[in-house]
C-alpha cells in the first residue's frame, strides 16, 4: 500500500545525486495513492522513465503519473517548457491511449524557444574544454530571461500581439545562427498555432493548486534533474539553472513550506553523473564500465553515456540536509548484483584533513572508501526489504545508516511492481 499525504499537504519526491536516480520510477508507483501529481522546475532536460508490462515511457515534461489514469498531470509554474516539446509529448501519450485532457499547465511557466536552444548551444560551444554538458534544450537561456524579465509565460499567450512583439524584441541582438532555427516571423507564426493547441491545458497554476488542496486532494509533486544540480547548492557551475530542492516546489509551485508533508529523496545505489564536474566518487575502471553496462547508464534524453561511480555518502549526507529528507528510496539495487565487494564513499580528505562536500571541485581530493561484501543472487524478484539476501539486506541497513533517514522502498527493476518495502 502507498501511505498517501496528510489532508492539505502535499509530498514531495526529489532525486538527491545528480539526477536520473529514478525519480519517474518510483513516482510511478507512488501516484496510485494521490490524486495529481505535479512538477514545479526544469523542463525537457529531464527524462524521467516508466515502465508498466511491456510498456516503457520516457517523459519529459509530463508529470509520471501518467500511467494512473485517475491522477491529474499538472506542470506548475516553475517550469520552463518548449511548445513543440509539449505538443510531440502529448501526442506521443495521446496515440498511446492517454487522455491528454488531465494535463493542465500552469499560466506562470515560461516557454523555451528555438532560440534559447540555440544560445544554449553556442555558449557551450563558446566555453570549449570548460562546457557544462548540457542537454541543449535552451533551459538556461529561458531561465536567463525569465530572471531578465525579458520572458514570455503560458499566461501570455492568449494575447498574440504581446507575444508577437516579445518575441520581436528577444530576437533584436541574437542574430540567426543557423539556417535549422526559424526566423522571427516563423518563430512568431508557429508559437501563435502552438498556443491554439495548447490553450486549453492552460489554469491559473496558484489557484488551481491551492483549490486542489484545500478540497483535500492529494498532491505528489515530481522533482527534476537532482539535488547535487541544483543552481545555488549543486556543484556550481556544472549545474543547471533552476532550484531542483525539495524547498524549489514551493516556489516552483506557489505554495508555502506548511503545504509540505513528506519529502522523499530518490537515491540510486550507486552514483553517475551525465555532463561535466566534480564526481568524488567516480570510478575510471572496469568496475565503472560494469555499472554502466549493468545499469544500462546512458542519458534518456541525450543518449550520452553517464558517468559512473560508487555511493557518495558525503554527498548524499548534504542532499538530505539540504531537501529536509523524511525518507528515502533506494533504485537500483539490483545493479550490484554479481560485484564481489561494494564500495561506499564515507569521507572526503584534503591534505590529509577531513573535508564536506563543499571540497568537492578541490583538485588533491581524496576519497575513503568503505568496502562492502557483495552478493550475486537475482534480487528482482524480491518484495519485502527482509527477504533480501543478507549481504544486500546489508548494504541498505548501511546505506539507511548513512543518509540517516528510513528506507522505505528498495527498487529492484525498471517495472513498477518490481520493488520491495
Ligand atoms: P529519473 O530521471 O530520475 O526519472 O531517472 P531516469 O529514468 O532518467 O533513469 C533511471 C533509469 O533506470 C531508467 O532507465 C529506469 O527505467 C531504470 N530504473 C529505475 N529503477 C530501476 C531499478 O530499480 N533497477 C533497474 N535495473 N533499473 C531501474
Ligand atoms: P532528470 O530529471 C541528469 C545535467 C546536464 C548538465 C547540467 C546542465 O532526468 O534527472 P541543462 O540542460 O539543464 O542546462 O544541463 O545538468 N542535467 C541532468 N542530468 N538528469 C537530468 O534530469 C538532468 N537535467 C540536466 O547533463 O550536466
Ligand atoms: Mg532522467
Amino acid at each position: 500500500m502507498n501511505s498517501a499525504c496528510a489532508a492539505g499537504k502535499a509530498d514531495v519526491v526529489v532525486g538527491i545525486q545528480w539526477g536520473d536516480e529514478g525519480k519517474g520510477r518510483i513516482v510511478d508507483y507512488l501516484a496510485s495513492g494521490y490524486d495529481i501529481v505535479a512538477r514545479f522546475g526544469g523542463g525537457d532536460n529531464a527524462g524521467h522513465t516508466i515502465r508498466l508490462g511491456d510498456r516503457t515511457l520516457a517523459l519529459r515534461i509530463v508529470p509520471s503519473g501518467v500511467l494512473n489514469p485517475d491522477c491529474e498531470l499538472f506542470v506548475g509554474g516553475g517550469t520552463v517548457v518548449s511548445l513543440a516539446g509539449l505538443l510531440a509529448e502529448l501526442d506521443a501519450l495521446r496515440a498511446i491511449g492517454v487522455d491528454i485532457g488531465r494535463v493542465r499547465i500552469s499560466d506562470r511557466a515560461h516557454i523555451v524557444f528555438p532560440y534559447h536552444a540555440a544560445a544554449d548551444r553556442a555558449s557551450e560551444a563558446a566555453r570549449g574544454a570548460a562546457a557544462i554538458g548540457t542537454t541543449g534544450r535552451g533551459i538556461g537561456p529561458a531561465y536567463v530571461d525569465k530572471v531578465a524579465r525579458a520572458g514570455i509565460t503560458f499566461g501570455d499567450l492568449h494575447r498574440r500581439e504581446v507575444v508577437a512583439d516579445r518575441i520581436r524584441m528577444n530576437l533584436l541582438g541574437r542574430p540567426r545562427s543557423s539556417a535549422e532555427m526559424p526566423t522571427e516571423e516563423d518563430t512568431i507564426a508557429q508559437t501563435l498555432e502552438a498556443a491554439e493547441r495548447i490553450a486549453p491545458h492552460v489554469v491559473d497554476g496558484v489557484a488551481y493548486i491551492h483549490d486542489a488542496l484545500e478540497n483535500g486532494r492529494k498532491v505528489l509533486i515530481e522533482g527534476a534533474q537532482g539535488t547535487l544540480l541544483d543552481v545555488g547548492y549543486g556543484t556550481y557551475p556544472f549545474v543547471t539553472s533552476s532550484h531542483t530542492l525539495a524547498g524549489g516546489a514551493c516556489t516552483g509551485l506557489g505554495i508555502g513550506p506548511t503545504a509540505i508533508g513528506r519529502v522523499i529523496g530518490v537515491v540510486k545505489a550507486y552514483a553517475t553523473r551525465v555532463g561535466a564536474g566534480p564526481f568524488p566518487s567516480e570510478l575510471d575502471d572496469e568496475r565503472g564500465e560494469r555499472l554502466r553496462r549493468q545499469g544500462v547508464e546512458f542519458g534518456t534524453v541525450t543518449g550520452r553515456p553517464r558517468r559512473c561511480g560508487w555511493f557518495d555518502a558525503v554527498a548524499a549526507r548534504y542532499a538530505v540536509q539540504l531537501n529536509g529528507l523524511s525518507s528515502a528510496a533506494v533504485t537500483k539495487l539490483d545493479v550490484l548484483s554479481g560485484f564481489e565487494r561494494v564500495g561506499i564513499v564515507t569521507g572526503y580528505r584534503l591534505n590529509g584533513l577531513p573535508v564536506g562536500f563543499g571540497s568537492a571541485a578541490c583538485s588533491g581530493l581524496e576519497v575513503e572508501v568503505e568496502e562492502i561484501e557483495g552478493w550475486s543472487d537475482d534480487i528482482s524478484g524480491v518484495r519485502r526489504i527482509g527477504d533480501l539476501p543478507p549481504a544486500a539486506r546489508a548494504y541498505v541497513k548501511r546505506l539507511e545508516g548513512l543518509l540517516g533517514v528510513p528506507v522505505e522502498r528498495v527498487s529492484l527493476g525498471a517495472e513498477r511492481s518490481e520493488l520491495a518495502s
